[in-house]
């Protein structure tokens, strides 16, 4: 899948379709860029640096609103052959159980990605991934108000992120996604001051890698639901190594934003080695790191 916020609606600007550029009819799903009940603009400019091995955005969730969204891209995703889920993020949890409502039963929408760990945005966002109770009431409003299959996304700016996930899987989410970005900072030394303009950041890329790795192989080990991996996933032995931790299906982000074929290339590369290892199902690598320790 394409990670949220990295291929926008999964389409240019003028509508062609991005499937054509990169074949994106062949990815599992496309996530697209975190919706809001209004539209909004996002944070001051600049919004991007570059760090070592990484990325620090702060974006802060600039969206068309999810009325637009319905009556504007839901209508040529409902065409695509790869299914487009949609990031949802809200202030408080009736925004959310409202983005689910009017979401449900919309042709071309195949899911919903439930964004409670935007680290930047002012208010809802990552606080409410950070608590387990907050985290559980979000996904239950979401959970009643639609029948559509409900991804609930989570942020490692967390203590225990194991206990986390376990609330939300007991309120009915059916996947989880591991993970968003983490809370980060740079200062531009010759004005001395932070050099994004929403002053934090949310670090991505590589960089964060090893620590999605580790939060996927540890709710593997307690919550029983479909887990998809995200966090620097650039090449197919990345994704490989998610899947040994647990993933049972992995988004990529940054490296689309550098290589907008890493999809592909992620997908045909662990075509590759299943090949190789004379493996007929991605089920038998599931879990098998966790396993082997237990
Ligand atoms: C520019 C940018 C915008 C993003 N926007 C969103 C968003 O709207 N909703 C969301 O849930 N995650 C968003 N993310 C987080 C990514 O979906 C992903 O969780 C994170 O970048 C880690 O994966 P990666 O290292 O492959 O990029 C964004 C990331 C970037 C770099």
């Amino acid at each position: 899948m394409t990670a949220s916020g990295t291929c926008g609606y999964g389409m240019e600007d003028n509508q062609e379709e991005y499937s054509h550029l990169v074949g994106t009819e062949k990815l599992g799903a496309i996530i697209c860029k975190g919706t809001t009940l209004k539209p909004r603009d996002g944070n001051p400019q600049p919004r991007l640096a570059e760090t070592a091995s990484g990325l620090l955005n702060s974006i802060g969730l600039q969206n068309i609103g999810v009325d637009a969204l319905i009556k504007e891209k839901a209508p040529i995703w409902s065409g695509w052959r790869v299914p487009v889920i949609v990031n949802i993020a809200g202030d408080t949890i009736d925004d959310y159980a409202q983005l689910a409502g009017k979401l449900d039963g919309v042709a071309g929408v195949s899911g919903l990605e439930v964004n409670i760990s935007c680290p930047n945005v002012k208010a809802g966002g990552a606080e409410f991934g950070a608590n387990p109770e907050s985290a559980a009431e979000v996904t239950a409003a979401v959970r009643a108000a639609t029948s559509l299959p409900v991804l609930v996304k989570l942020t490692p700016n967390t203590t225990d992120i194991a206990r986390v996930a376990t609330a939300v899987a007991e309120a009915g989410a059916d996947a989880l996604t591991l993970i968003n970005t983490l809370k980060g900072i740079a200062i531009d030394i010759s004005r001395r001051r932070p050099l994004l303009g929403n002053i934090t950041g949310g670090l991505s890329g590589p960089a964060i890698k090893p620590v999605a790795l580790y939060m996927v192989y540890e709710v593997a080990k307690t919550v029983n639901l479909p887990l998809i991996g995200c966090g620097g996933i650039t090449t197919a032995s990345d994704a490989i190594e998610f899947i040994m931790a647990g993933a049972s299906a992995v988004q990529i982000g940054t490296a689309g934003m550098v290589n907008p074929s890493a999809p592909l290339d992620v997908l045909n590369g662990i075509k590759e080695f299943m090949e190789k290892e004379g493996m007929e199902d991605i089920a038998e690598l599931i879990g098998v790191a966790g396993r082997q320790n237990d």
